[in-house]
């Protein structure tokens, strides 16, 4: 087993990497965690092969902490996503007997700890829901900071775009690279639940291998004004004005079955947005996703079935020359 660069240790256990035979005394306490319940049994085997998954494990009794930590019972987890500079920290769970003790946050601390040391990354990020204060309060105590909001809505794949025009057709739908985005502005894209830096788009990532950013141009720049909050981005690109811009991925989706297309959206006006949702229906259509994720930071307008679900907060940390937490300094168990 690889050994973690740092390891806290509260009073009754121990961080420790999870192991496959956890499974079941782990989902014990990941299944009925939120109001529509868990993910954590769909992704367990994935996280399992990315490495860097966090369990904590506590000791019954004297003797089995004498012994090895194959004798502790897991009740916190978290995994860490590394990519280019970045570690996505997620799946952040206590069992709920065991709760504030300092468990996650020394879960997390050893996440950043392993990030930085061992993976030479220089910034943590999480996406925390608006209203879970519990969580929110966790990450302010350890030093992030919420840096942009976003609202998850989900599109029905099956909705037909009749009324709305064919979006192959639509001449102001236009497919762009990555490399026409301006990070300044479409700062963001989410695969599978994580928020990566346009900056260090890897191609394969998106749609279409790379083809995966949807440019709508505005017909008229008057009867179009960009209100989002991208306004500056309405810039003059080969010919034509950036509207709306979408940035499409697909990936096994999370807590259901088949793949999901997850389109990171930067509204301009309603009626370009109403396009790109149309030409994202269409899009999953001819890849047989079974769902459609969109996010944005701002409300979008009223388009058949769309709906905005949750509102989350993109929270970070900057790991370099970062003051060291003392674990202990949270508290050891009460
Ligand atoms: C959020 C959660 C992971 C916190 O785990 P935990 O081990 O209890 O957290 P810690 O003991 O490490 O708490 C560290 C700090 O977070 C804050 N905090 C944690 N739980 C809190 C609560 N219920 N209310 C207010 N603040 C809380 C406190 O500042 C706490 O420090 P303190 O106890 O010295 O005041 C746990 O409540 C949980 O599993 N919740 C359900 C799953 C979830 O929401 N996961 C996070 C998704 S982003």
């Amino acid at each position: 087993m690889a050994l973690i660069s740092c390891c806290y240790k509260l009073e009754s256990g121990t961080v420790r990497r999870v192991r496959p035979d956890d499974k079941k005394r782990v989902l014990r306490f990941c299944n009925n965690t939120f109001s529509w319940g868990d993910y954590i049994d769909t992704v367990w085997d994935s996280w399992l092969e990315e490495g860097e998954f966090f369990t904590y494990g506590i000791y019954g009794d004297a003797q089995s902490r004498a012994a090895s930590s194959q004798a502790d019972d897991p009740v916190g987890i978290c995994h860490a996503h590394m990519h280019k500079r970045q570690v996505w920290i997620e799946g952040i769970r206590v069992h709920p007997d065991y709760r504030r003790r300092g468990i996650a946050a020394v879960l997390v601390k050893t996440a950043e700890d392993s990030a930085r040391n061992l993976h030479g990354m220089a910034v943590s990020r999480m996406l925390i829901d608006t209203v879970n204060s519990p969580s929110l309060s966790m990450a302010r105590l350890l030093g992030y900071t919420i840096s942009q909001t976003w609202i998850y809505h989900h599109l029905n794949p099956g909705a037909s775009m009749a009324t709305r025009g064919n979006g192959a057709t639509d001449p102001r739908i236009q497919m762009s690279t990555d490399e026409e985005l301006d990070p300044e502005f479409y700062s963001y894209y989410v695969k599978s639940w994580r928020w990566y830096e346009t900056g260090h788009v890897v191609p394969s990532d998106l749609l279409g291998g790379g083809m995966g950013a949807v440019v709508v141009a505005s017909a008229s720049t008057d009867s179009n004004k960009n209100d989002g909050d991208v306004a500056g981005a309405s810039t003059a690109y080969e010919g034509i004005l950036k509207d709306t811009v979408a940035i499409m991925t697909v990936s096994r989706s999370i807590g259901g079955t088949g793949t999901t297309l997850s389109a990171t959206l930067y509204p301009g006006s309603d009626d370009a947005v109403c396009r790109v949702l149309a030409y994202l229906q269409e899009q999953a259509a001819t890849h047989g996703c079974s769902s459609i994720n969109v996010f944005s930071k701002t409300p979008l307008p009223a388009y058949d079935t769309l709906k905005p679900r949750f509102t989350f907060h993109l929270v970070e940390k900057s790991l370099v020359a970062q003051e060291e937490v003392e674990p202990n300094a949270v508290h050891p168990s009460r």
